[in-house]
């Protein structure tokens, strides 16, 4: 058997699913270079699976590098995590994202090319189908109407990746559509860390409710929703996680293809609903104001999630509470 690269293997969700692959007997290998992520990430990553694999720690855009974890293992196929991935920072540094997200990963591919190795899931994002015309989303609306450049380098990934496959139809691809992904290992060992202020909603909750932050801003409550403030499919980023295992099973059975999933829950709550939902579930106070809307933000979008429930079998199971309840632990035990 071979093995798979993770590349970002450090990073929130890459370090997730590095669990989930481990648990599932699976052989990795991570690269990272911590731009974003810390070492003990994997040290973490080891105690909760009691499992071990190899690391490199080199930038994945390194070609001469890359080549050499090529030819120390047999590489079956690749799970690329090594992207940056904060909105409001791709419109500060556009150059950086697009040479990270872009030249990285045709840098991954053609390496991948070189060795043969032909098996390929990409984390893409709901950024891509930007102000959705109809709710809930499945795969085949109209993807574009991206507001940043982090979301057009998921876009234009993907159409690479569907170019690279007309050109080359032995190839087999799986482009995972996130929604929103919140909640951490419920061992607390690993999670969601963002420097600086958070741009999100889930980390920045948490921020407010241990009181590193005052209080909350909620970007506006005058839009066409149930209390008028957005709505967002928000997904455990374990069930994310156990999401790629089911993916890239389902690339080990099929014959060659491109094959594009939503990965949500399917319900929408909305930043009222969330804060609600983490107070109660966390018995701790989240102080909020309402304020403006944010430039670039959206109404409502939540996915259709039943093509990957029929095709690959794989459902999201934890709640709500779950959510809340994960991401306070990780952050609780931060700051022991
Ligand atoms: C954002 C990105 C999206 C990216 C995703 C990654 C934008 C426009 N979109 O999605 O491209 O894939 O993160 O997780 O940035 N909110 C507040 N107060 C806050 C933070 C957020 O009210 O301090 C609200 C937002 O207005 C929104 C919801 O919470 O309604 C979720 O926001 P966020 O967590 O930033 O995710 P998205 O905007 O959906």
């Amino acid at each position: 058997m071979g093995k798979i690269l993770v590349t970002g293997g450090a990073g929130y969700i890459g370090s997730h699913t590095a669990v989930e692959l481990l648990d599932a007997g699976k052989e990795i290998v991570i690269i990272d270079n911590f731009s974003n992520s810390k070492p003990d990430v994997l040290e973490n990553i080891k105690k909760i699976t009691n499992k071990d694999f190899k690391f490199y720690e080199i930038d994945y855009s390194d070609r001469e590098k890359l080549e050499k974890v090529f030819e120390e293992n047999e590489i079956e196929s690749v799970l690329n995590f090594a992207g940056y991935k904060a909105v409001g920072e791709s419109v500060k540094k556009p150059i950086e994202y697009y040479t990270n997200n872009i030249s990285g990963c045709l840098v991954l591919l053609d390496t991948m090319r070189k060795y043969g190795c032909k098996k390929f899931i990409f984390s893409s994002s709901a950024t891509v189908y930007g102000d959705p015309e109809i709710v809930p989303l499945t795969e085949e609306c109209k993807i574009g109407g991206v507001t940043n450049p982090y979301g057009a380098t998921k876009l234009f990934i993907e159409q690479i990746l569907c170019d690279l496959y007309d050109s080359d139809n032995t190839w087999d691809i799986c482009i995972l559509r996130y929604f929103n992904p919140v909640g951490a290992h419920e061992s607390g060992l690993i999670g969601e860390e963002p420097q600086g202020i958070p741009n999100n909603l889930m980390p920045y909750i948490v921020r407010v409710a241990s009181g590193q932050l005052e209080k909350l801003s909620v970007f506006g409550d005058d839009y066409d929703t149930h209390d008028g403030t957005g709505v967002r499919d928000y997904i455990h980023v374990v069930d994310l996680a156990k999401g790629h295992v089911k993916a890239l099973e389902k690339l080990d059975k099929e014959k060659e293809g491109i094959f594009i999933y939503n990965l949500g829950t399917g319900v929408g709550y909305s930043v009222l609903d969330m804060v609600k939902a983490f107070e109660i579930a966390t018995e701790k106070e989240v102080p909020y104001v309402i304020t403006e809307r944010r430039e670039g933000d959206i109404a409502t979008c939540y996915s259709d999630a039943s093509k990957a429930k029929r095709e690959l079998g794989w459902i999201a199971e934890k709640s709500l509470e779950d959510m809340c309840k994960d991401s306070w632990r990780y952050i609780e035990r931060q700051l022991k």
